[in-house]
């Protein structure tokens, strides 16, 4: 379903620093199946695609069929892992300029603070018949919160009461200020496991749910995860994709001193799998001043922006190069008599054809230009193969976090930023702060 082509990377390593690499690879996929690295109690994913709620998945399916019946749209409020996994299959999976009508539109919010985006969007809604689900873990992130305030109000202002019927709730089993509000107004609820963290949590109702609803095969899906499962587990070091993902950039970190990776695709549809897997690897990775930073591309646009610095500029990164073997489309380019636009050489030719060969040459050029490069091919752009590339990334990454020795399930980090958010907004218990912080603000 999917593989990993480590020749255009190997070429920069020293053969005598790949064989040590597969023992500790190996290292971390045994901490990671029995469970006695760092953050362990977050493992639940681990097993998901095969342990996974069936009944759970019912009421999923159940849901989604009520909110296409009565809404026009549904408005999904989440941030970050409560928001990124649904919107990278959604993208990857939806027509460019679909022919029909959508039978519901998925709206995302409350993942921006924008008052702009906000404000249009209740405008938006004003007419329109819509459901929310909102999903959040801790129930108590700022941004979702807020959107949801609005967008409830909202919904109570058109409903009523019957208001409470439209809102579905995706968060902790037991705790957070949001299942106290589900159990309170008789939200529908579903679960994001405790032992499940926000970036790995796609394949739970928070990806699931948004996703059915804009009739996605979320069977598929799972399904594509679980091949993936037993893949990462069972399969030995040479034919294992995450495990020759994650040792290659090991090497490309620990040998090469290389700082960024820059996942890239030719494919737009897939740019937010990309978003996902910049949280996914930053958030889990970026630590006790370890990691590579995880920044992403999609060529050939952006070569008309960045191929410039990547073929010439510092060498701190390499590239994964994200493809899909089967075509999605077989548009010809046509002859012209007069030839004016000189493009006849081409005519006859595919321009899924064209997007291939300006994906080799750039590739060659690139590793020409001292740019090491990984190559990742999905067998086709659906939901098995989706699901399948969702929890390589997720085993990889678990892999890379332990082979560099740092926790892959907590984000020590992103609460800075919201102390200091918190402190300014004059938010009880953070009085001290404030003063300090306004005192450097008011020097700056
Ligand atoms: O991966 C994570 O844990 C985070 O990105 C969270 O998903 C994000 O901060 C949103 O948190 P919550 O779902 O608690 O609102």
């Amino acid at each position: 379903m999917l593989r990993v082509n480590i020749k255009e990377a190997l070429r920069f390593i020293d053969r005598s620093d790949y064989a040590p690499v597969q023992e500790t690879a190996e290292k971390a996929r045994k901490t990671l199946l029995s469970k006695t690295g760092a953050g362990s109690e977050y493992l639940g994913w681990l097993n998901w695609p095969v342990e996974y709620d069936q009944n759970e998945v019912l009421r999923i399916m159940e849901a989604a069929k009520t909110i296409q019946a009565d809404s026009d749209c549904l408005v999904v409020i989440g941030i970050g892992g409560s928001y990124l996994g649904a919107k990278a299959v959604l993208v990857s999976l939806e027509p460019y300029f679909p022919q029909e009508e959508k039978k519901l539109e998925i709206i995302f919010a409350g993942h921006t603070l924008s008052p702009s985006y906000l404000e249009e969007l209740l405008n938006y809604l004003e007419n329109k018949d819509f459901s929310i689900n909102v999903i959040s873990k801790s129930g108590t992130t700022t941004e979702p919160a807020i959107a949801f305030r609005f967008l409830k109000n909202l919904l109570i202002d058109k409903y009523g009461k019957a208001a409470y019927e439209r809102i579905y709730a995706t968060t902790d089993p037991k705790v957070g200020a949001l299942r106290t509000q589900a159990k309170e107004l008789g939200y529908q609820t579903f679960n994001v496991p405790s032992n499940i963290g926000g970036r790995y949590s796609v394949l739970t109702a928070v990806g699931l749910l948004p996703l059915a609803a804009a009739g996605i095969d979320i069977y598929a899906l799972l399904e594509g995860a679980k091949k993936a499962q037993i893949d990462a587990f069972t399969l030995p070091f040479t034919e294992n994709p995450a495990m020759q993902y994650a040792s290659i950039r090991y090497l490309m970190d620990q040998k090469l001193g290389k700082d960024i990776e820059v996942l890239v695709t030719y494919e737009p549809k897939l740019s937010y799998i990309c978003e996902w897997w910049k949280q996914l690897f930053g958030e889990s990775e970026g630590k006790d001043q370890k990691g590579l930073f995880p920044a992403s591309l999609v060529f050939s646009t952006d070569l008309h922006s960045l191929g410039q610095y990547i073929q010439e500029g510092k060498r701190t990164m390499f590239e994964t190069v994200l493809s899909i073997a089967e075509p999605l489309s077989d548009i010809e380019i046509t002859e012209e008599d007069d030839d004016l636009d000189q493009l006849n050489y081409l005519a006859g030719t595919k321009v899924e054809e064209v997007n291939r060969q300006a994906m080799r040459g750039t590739l060659l050029a690139h590793v020409d230009g001292g740019v090491p490069n990984i190559q990742i091919q999905m067998h086709a752009l659906d939901e098995e193969n989706i699901g399948y590339l969702l929890y390589f990334f997720m085993f990889s990454c678990g892999l890379s976090c332990y082979m560099t020795g740092v926790n892959p399930f907590n984000q020590p980090g992103v609460e800075s930023y919201k102390r200091n958010m918190f402190a300014l907004l004059g938010k009880k218990g953070f009085e001290e702060l404030k003063q300090k912080l306004e005192k450097r603000l008011k020097n700056d």
